[in-house]
């Protein structure tokens, strides 16, 4: 029997933290709060949730800041560059002021196990919306909702994952998810450069999953029902001359999508950069603006069930 530990107070460090049950929870009332077209009241209202990102975001933080809004919360953000940390002070000393002033934290960092870091000097709950390299749970929880509500199912469908597979925390993320939906095997497609690294490759094999490898999408497009399309993460690379050898290597256009499956859908976390060309939006595979537009909603249920409005 699966023990639900619960939703109330819980930190969002790791996807890998989150059982199925769980997730499905968080995914029925997504739904209902998409049923009520996200009109639901001000449950939160007195509530403070404080965002905190010291890397560039667009999504995860408006999302985020959105979901509070419509709930009824008040919102604070730090901005890492005009804040002390800018005279000097440190990470865990400015965490801990947000925690003075906050009932929940959403955060994100370019460093590893930042946001773990931040849960064990903090109080109050913290949200990692993306640490390094590492994760990215509340996209992955958007992701996985996709696949659930646009094909009805996520077992027995086969599923690829392109792009930066070694430094993409939002690809990392969601394959685990797919782990933890029991999905038995995907599809890894990457230049050899690009493939995952061995401690995600392990994480993955607990899952008793199976890893078929693809460098060319062209290869294997024609199979898949799911296509997870992430972008190079140029900043992450140690070696400008590494990303050199790896940019442009692949992209999703339409010719390419002349070989696919009629109901191919083609997902991504979004930033794009040049990884899916623009004229592919207006075909029916495409998916990522829905895919996008399901981080308020999915946000909302999240915040909900951690503040305890919602069991
Ligand atoms: C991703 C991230 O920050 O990891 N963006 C997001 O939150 N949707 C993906 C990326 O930056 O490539």
């Amino acid at each position: 029997m699966i023990v639900m530990r619960g939703w109330l107070n819980r930190d969002v460090i790791s996807i890998l933290d989150f059982e199925k049950d769980e997730l499905e929870h968080l995914f029925s009332l997504t739904d209902k709060i998409i049923e009520k077209n996200m009109n639901v009241g001000k449950p939160l209202d007195g509530k403070i949730i404080a965002t905190a990102f010291f890397e560039p975001s667009t999504r995860t933080r408006l999302s985020f800041e959105t979901a509070a809004h419509k709930l009824g919360a008040s919102v604070i953000t730090l901005e890492p560059s005009i804040s002390s940390l800018a005279k000097g002070e440190s990470f865990a000393d400015t965490m801990r002021m947000l925690d003075n002033y906050a009932d929940l934290i959403v955060m994100r960092s370019s460093l590893e196990g930042a946001a773990k870091l931040a849960a064990e000097i903090c109080e109050h709950p913290i949200i990692n919306g993306g640490d390094g390299t590492q994760h990215h749970p509340t996209q992955a929880m958007i992701d996985i909702y996709t696949i659930k509500k646009l094909k009805n199912r996520i077992d027995g469908l086969s599923i690829g994952v392109l792009g930066d597979l070694k430094y993409g925390r939002a690809a990392t993320s969601f394959m685990y998810g797919l782990g933890i939906f029991g999905i038995k095997e995907i599809w890894l497609i990457a230049p050899k450069e690009l493939m995952p690294r061995d401690d995600v490759l392990l994480t993955l094999k607990k899952f008793n999953m199976e890893l078929h490898y693809a460098e060319n999408i062209s290869d294997i497009i024609n199979n898949l029902d799911v296509l997870y399309v992430t972008r190079i993460q140029k900043e992450r690379f140690p070696d400008p001359a590494e990303y050199e050898r790896v940019k442009g290597t692949y992209q999703i256009n339409l010719q390419l999508l002349s070989k696919a499956k009629e109901s191919l859908i083609i997902m991504h976390p979004l930033p794009r950069v040049d990884e899916i060309s623009y004229d592919v939006d207006a075909t029916k595979h495409a998916v990522y603006f829905k895919e996008a537009s399901y981080a308020v909603p999915l946000r909302m249920a999240l915040l909900m069930l951690i503040l305890g409005v919602e069991k």
